[in-house]
């Protein structure tokens, strides 16, 4: 399984605080039958331009192999990506495509939590049309405040894929909706989205074996191909 959405990268954002904390978090993957983790700190911006932003993602990067290196911790493959908070005009970003997932085409995009209108929507999905992109949209629990019919717009339309974290499902108050939209074919990739070790842990494998409760052992197989073919892309192009 792949772990596509996460803060682990030390010192970059609101995740993981330092070196120590990585390690931490890291060390609690292993052990999740996960094998690669995507690296996915936030990106804004308004705070910060493309190239600045790899720099300082290559810096926390290097400080993290090294800390992996001297403590010889059990790791899974790590590769870098951005969770890129939307904003208007992005589809027209010179540099948008630095930030995607690897070298890949697949790009997280954290949507607005400011009520949505349809021309965010549109926007979203006139991206997800272009060739140089895929469209992956972040969390989309946390968007079910928002109007039904624009989520379901995303949710529905084939070019957007369509993630959710592994809270969504290890949540009790959230499992049933969950697995509703899990067993629907709704979700395309699965992500823990972990900052810490206290708070937001990483907990995909608990999601994965909710799900496999579910429904058998077979349930996550659509999730390993797609898995498959950003992985593929993310290494290779
Ligand atoms: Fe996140």
């Amino acid at each position: 399984m792949i772990d596509i959405h996460s803060h682990i990268l030390p010192g970059i954002d609101d995740g993981s605080r330092d070196t120590e904390m990585s390690l931490q978090m890291l060390e609690r993957i292993s052990g999740q039958d996960i094998d690669t983790v995507f690296l996915t700190p936030h990106f804004y911006a308004d705070m910060n331009d493309p190239e600045t932003f790899i720099r300082d993602r290559r810096s926390a990067f290097m400080n993290l192999v090294e800390a992996l290196k001297e403590r010889q911790t059990p790791c899974p493959r790590l590769l870098a990506g951005a969770e890129v908070h939307y904003y208007r005009g992005i589809g027209r970003s010179e540099h948008i495509s630095k930030l995607c997932m690897g070298i890949s085409r697949f790009i997280l995009i954290e949507p607005m939590f400011r009520p949505w209108t349809p021309a965010f929507v549109d926007e979203i999905r006139e991206l997800g049309y272009s060739e140089d992109l895929k469209v992956i949209i972040a969390h989309i629990e946390r968007y079910f405040d928002q109007d039904k019919d624009l989520v379901n717009a995303l949710i529905s339309d084939p070019n957007i894929y369509i993630q959710a974290n592994a809270e969504f499902f290890v949540d009790k108050k959230t499992r049933r909706r969950a697995l509703k939209m899990f067993g629907e074919g709704s979700i395309d990739f699965l992500g823990s989205d972990c900052h810490n070790t206290t708070s937001r842990i990483p907990n995909l494998g608990e999601a994965m074996e909710i799900i496999t409760d579910k429904f058998g052992s077979s349930a996550l197989s659509r999730i390993e191909d797609n898995n498959d073919m950003l992985l593929h892309e993310a290494m290779e192009g």
